[in-house]
């Protein structure tokens, strides 16, 4: 059966856990590594986090340590929404599991180079690994299937009225990859904000009572504390698993092809993903832009990705 070969880039981070949790175990793909830079925490923070995640989840795969800056602007944390481990709510047991000793780019261009079936590049943290993988070796933009990431918003931000936590973290890296001729497929916030874990979801995957549903149910509790403080929100929206929910089934998300342009003039708008939906500008398309969530299918996707476990 054919099973969809993807690196999985991230910055754990509660979310980024459940899309984690959900690619490891899935049938239809074929996880060939974790990469991972700053972005809600520090490098050193996230990289133990996606060690443990694997470990606790029994995802036997490499997890490689990437980039530890942006490529212009500086280190943006995030411990308002992840807290100071970058994956509070959770305690794991003792960690024996040890990162892959090539660095995260190295692993990237290694891992495309090398591979007769495109690989699918799924983010969901800032772009900066991919990115620099894309300068230091350009030719892996042939072999790429397509990249896969949340982050932006064609309405407002997370972080500033125009910029979403991701983008903004590092819009040069964003601008690269975008740029890229690569196939974009972007998940922002315009659909990320409809999938809350609200009281109802947290006792539906909890019921399920395995490993993964107890993960879920003590991550998401602490995640909606953490979103209510800060966005005032019932249930913290469930961002990065979108990317790999849509890559089991396409038909979770309504896309739009359109003209998209990272602003990276560090005016008020650094950052932001200017997405032309209306076509006013007649420029190339060069980005998928989800613009609709299926909610009901997402959280099957989600509930029997947790049974998996
Ligand atoms: C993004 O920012 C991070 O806090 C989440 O993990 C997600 O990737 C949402 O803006
Ligand atoms: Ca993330």
């Amino acid at each position: 059966m054919y099973k969809r070969k993807i690196i999985l880039d991230c910055d754990p981070g509660h979310d980024d856990a459940i899309a984690i949790m959900l690619a490891g175990k899935h049938e239809d793909l074929d996880l060939l590594g974790i990469t991972v830079e700053c972005g809600n925490q520090t490098l050193e923070k996230t990289g133990l986090n996606a060690l443990n995640i694997c470990q606790y989840l029994d995802i036997d795969v490499p997890v490689c340590l990437g980039s530890a800056e942006p490529i212009i602007k500086a280190v943006e944390i995030c411990p308002a929404i992840h807290g100071e481990s970058g994956l509070d709510g959770f305690d794991f047991p003792p960690l024996t599991k040890k990162f892959d000793e090539r660095h995260a780019v190295t692993f990237i261009i290694q891992t495309i180079m090398n591979s007769k079936e495109k690989i699918t590049v799924v983010t969901t943290g800032p772009m900066t690994n991919l990115a620099l993988a894309m300068k230091m070796e350009p030719k892996i933009k042939d072999n790429i299937e397509e990249v896969v990431l949340m982050g932006g918003a064609y309405t407002n931000g997370n972080v500033t009225p125009a910029a979403e936590f991701n983008i903004n973290c590092d819009p040069e890296a964003a601008y690269i990859v975008f740029n890229s001729g690569c196939i974009i497929k972007m998940f922002g916030l315009d659909v990320t904000r409809k999938v809350l874990v609200l009281p109802n979801i947290i006792q539906r995957m909890e019921k399920i009572d395995n490993k993964a549903s107890v993960f879920f149910t003590k991550l998401m509790k602490v995640f909606n504390e953490n979103q209510k403080k800060v966005f005032g929100f019932e249930g913290g929206p469930l961002h990065d698993p979108v990317t790999i929910a849509y890559l089991i089934d396409r038909k979770v998300c309504e896309m739009s092809f359109v003209h998209c342009e990272i602003d990276i003039s560090q005016g008020s708008s650094y950052g932001r993903t200017n997405c032309d939906i209306f076509n006013y500008l007649k420029l190339p398309k060069n980005t998928y832009v989800a613009t609709d969530i299926d909610v009901d299918r997402y959280w099957e996707i989600i509930e029997s990705g947790i049974k998996k476990y």
